[in-house]
């Protein structure tokens, strides 16, 4: 997708390097960062230069062709391997793809061994690309419905970033978003900012902005009296994990959507390519909720009036804070999930009937 109207993917590999858009800067600064070893993919995740599930899936993946680059070594790579999963605990993309990669290069020999693994991981984010453009076109067909039905602007509520800077391009949740207005269709879209980062007001409405989408930030409380006014037609969010009976774990606050979209006939959506399907857990309090540092949730950062990047503390030193940064959102909360083979219904059948 666009920035300053240059088409862009989140993630290439060029001259031995992997090459990030550092998402801690945006929406104030556009950098193009190097990954340069295995542990730059790491901490490149790890501090969310990278974030969005289908993203450090693939970054796990390139991560490992930089692990081989540095050293051809087989106890080093698994070791890489387990550095990369154990990075950040909640997305399930991360694991499928190192897990992926692994299995691909198992009997692989070490002469080969480089060129396979980048084939792989071009080949996961080609993947996830093609993934991410088919959850688009078939999510598209439940915005037209709406529009067809009310002939007005469809106003669309999302929550976090699970737009095209969360995967390789597209996004999972704006992708029917991004098609319905390539298609002529009046769409607005209300970000939830999502504290404590702001993936919504920082990287949603950032990329909505580029794509010429009318969209509105709104705190994270407010979806709930917008639905209550008929002010919202649809919710469209992703996920880090959808368990296959149809439970979704999101960012922190998908669940209240959920809730208060429930309470007003309000469709509830999940966008998802099949990478972020955990086939192993049928219960959701065996997920591995990502707990994060309490300084995201004490501190923010913004741009001052001299137009610096500033960060400020915004409640006291000595008040305790606790930054849970997912949640589950139960199936029957959710109306229907969008893949790339298709629309489902959240729960072990709808699954498996796309996915054999
Ligand atoms: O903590 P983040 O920014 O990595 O969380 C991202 C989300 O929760 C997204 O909604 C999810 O990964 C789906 S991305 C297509």
């Amino acid at each position: 997708m666009k920035i300053e109207n240059k088409t862009y993917r989140t993630i290439w590999f060029e001259n031995n390097l992997v090459k990030i858009i550092d998402q801690t800067k945006l929406p104030h600064q556009f950098i193009i960062k190097d990954l340069k070893t295995v542990k730059d993919a790491i901490n490149a995740i790890k501090t969310m230069e990278v974030r969005g599930a289908p993203l450090i899936g693939a970054t796990a993946a390139y991560g490992l062709v930089l692990s081989i680059i540095e050293k051809n070594d087989l106890s080093f790579l698994k070791k890489s391997s387990e550095d990369l999963i154990a990075s950040r605990p909640t997305a399930i993309n991360l694991k499928w793809a190192v897990d992926r990669m692994m299995k691909k290069l198992s009997d692989t020999n070490d002469k080969d061994i480089l060129k396979v693994a980048l084939n792989e991981a071009e080949v996961i984010v080609e993947e996830d690309l093609g993934f991410c453009k088919n959850i688009g076109l078939n999510g598209l067909k439940i915005i037209e419905e709406i529009y067809n039905k009310k002939k007005d602007t469809v106003n669309i509520l999302t929550h976090c970033n699970a737009g095209w800077l969360a995967t390789t391009d597209w996004g999972t949740a704006t992708s029917p978003i991004y098609h319905a207005h390539q298609k002529g269709i009046k769409v607005h879209v209300w970000v939830d900012e999502t504290r404590p980062r702001n993936q919504g007001a920082n990287l949603t409405s950032y990329e909505l902005n580029e794509e010429g989408i009318p969209n509105t930030v709104i705190t994270d409380n407010a979806g709930g009296i917008l639905m209550q006014r008929g002010q919202v037609d649809i919710c469209i969010v992703g996920t880090d994990r959808t368990l296959f009976n149809g439970d979704v774990c999101n960012k922190i606050g998908t669940y209240l959507k959920a809730l208060a979209a429930k309470d007003n006939n309000v469709p509830f959506y999940v966008a998802l390519p099949s990478s972020t399907i955990d086939w192993n857990i049928k219960d959701h309090k065996k997920i591995q909720i990502e707990e994060r540092n309490s300084e995201e949730l004490s501190h923010v950062e913004g741009i001052d009036r001299n137009n610096q990047v500033t960060k400020v503390r915004i409640y006291p030193k000595k008040s305790k804070s606790m930054n849970l940064a997912f949640d589950v959102t139960p199936a029957k909360y959710v109306t229907g999930l969008i893949t790339e083979k298709g629309i489902c219904e959240a729960s072990e059948k709808g699954l498996k009937g796309l996915f054999k």
